[in-house]
């Protein structure tokens, strides 16, 4: 037996394997744990372990396959402990919520384009106009479209010295990286600057009392996921799909995601599968029907709703007045007002209201 690896050399190696589900590598995503060595066999914990059984014997096969090549290293025993189960409550004492804000709700998909920002601005409308009080955080850094959607682009003020007070629109509380850098000058965001950014926005704006605040994620898995998952107790994520096949495939990587990052799944919505004629207001399916759904059931989440593919829902969106703003009667509005009431009842069930609340509130 030769001389022990050094930790050093132990991580250099797990940081070349990368987990299927997070495209990134075990070592930077803090998943590796108990770490030890003893008598040429390397000890340690895969925490949290991909929930998918395929994922974990991958990543089992990998971990040794790199560590049976350093010197020294004649066995390895890894032990997986398991994501919680949907609905246990969260382990972690180290994520912490926004103070004042009841519900943080992440709004996801494996892929760009589908929706997420449409979903989330007229979600957040519609909870608004139901009485709600509503914060909306543009997490997508790189390409923030809350501002145009919104329909508002304007430095905000800050207050107290260091607090940034959010804008408002549509009786919804809005904070996005387009107000604070505006212009076309692309931003090149890298790991730490990102965590940063996204820890500013949820601590250092001044939110106030909120009983939902929705984050519109950036396109596909990847670092503002993960920082959430890491430092704040969220409610859960809405997972937003298209019903093409290549959609649902990367909406099935979005759910594996966040049950990997131990982020309750609020719920599966589906965009664009049906087509509103703007004349007759007459749907057709334009998709083979039922594929979020069935998804949904596959992965044992609720299905919150369809939501159909309406030009009204595009020009509104790129005119900066989205259907929701139009009331609950609007016929372009309604199926998001539907989708509100679905995911207030959801967000209710893992994060009951306390007895008091509404008189808390009032
Ligand atoms: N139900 C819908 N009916 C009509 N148009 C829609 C609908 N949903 C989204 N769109 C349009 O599709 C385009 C993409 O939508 P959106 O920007 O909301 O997607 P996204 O998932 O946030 O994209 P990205 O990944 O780039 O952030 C927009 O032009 C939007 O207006
Ligand atoms: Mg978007």
């Amino acid at each position: 037996m030769g001389e022990a690896p050094g930790t050093e050399a132990i991580l250099a190696a797990l940081g070349e394997v990368k987990s299927p589900d997070l495209d990134r590598d075990l070592v930077s995503l803090h998943l590796v744990h108990d770490l030890a060595y003893k008598q040429g066999t390397i000890y340690l914990t895969l925490r949290p372990s991909p929930p998918a059984e395929a994922a974990r014997r991958h990543l089992e096969a990998e971990i040794k396959r790199v560590l049976l090549a350093l010197p020294g290293v004649t066995g390895v025993e890894l032990k997986h402990e398991p994501p919680r189960a949907a609905g246990a409550q969260p382990p972690a004492a180290e994520k912490i919520g926004v103070p004042g804000v009841r519900h943080i709700i992440a709004i996801g998909s494996g892929k760009g384009g589908v929706g997420k920002t449409t979903v989330s601005v007229n979600l957040a409308i519609a909870l608004a106009e139901q009485g709600a009080a509503v914060g909306l955080m543009d997490a997508d850094v790189y390409g923030p479209n809350v501002p145009r959607m919104m329909g508002i682009n304007q430095m905000p003020r800050v207050v107290g010295g260091n607090r940034i007070e959010p804008l408002s629109q549509y009786g919804v509380r809005l904070i996005s990286m387009g107000f604070l850098n505006p212009g076309d000058k692309p931003v090149i965001w890298r790991g730490p600057m990102l965590h940063s950014a996204v820890q500013q926005f949820l601590r250092q704006v001044a939110w106030g009392e909120l009983d939902y605040l929705l984050i519109d994620l950036p396109p596909g898995t990847g670092d503002v996921a993960l920082t959430l998952a890491q430092t704040t107790a969220l409610t859960g994520a809405v997972v937003v799909t298209t019903p093409s096949d290549v959609s649902l495939e990367d909406g099935r990587k979005a759910l594996n995601m966040f049950r990997y990052l131990n982020i309750e799944v609020l719920g599966l919505v589906e965009n664009m599968g049906s087509f509103v004629c703007p004349h007759c207001r007459e749907s057709v399916d334009i998709f083979s029907h039922g594929g979020g759904e069935r998804m949904a059931a596959e992965f044992q989440t609720p299905f919150l709703g369809a939501l159909p593919l309406d030009p009204q829902v595009r020009a509104g969106g790129d005119q900066g007045h989205p259907p929701a703003a139009e009331g609950p009667q609007a016929p372009a509005a309604k199926p998001y007002y539907e989708l509100a009431r679905r995911l207030a009842a959801r967000a209710a069930e893992i994060l009951p209201e306390p007895e008091n609340w509404l008189h808390v509130r009032a």
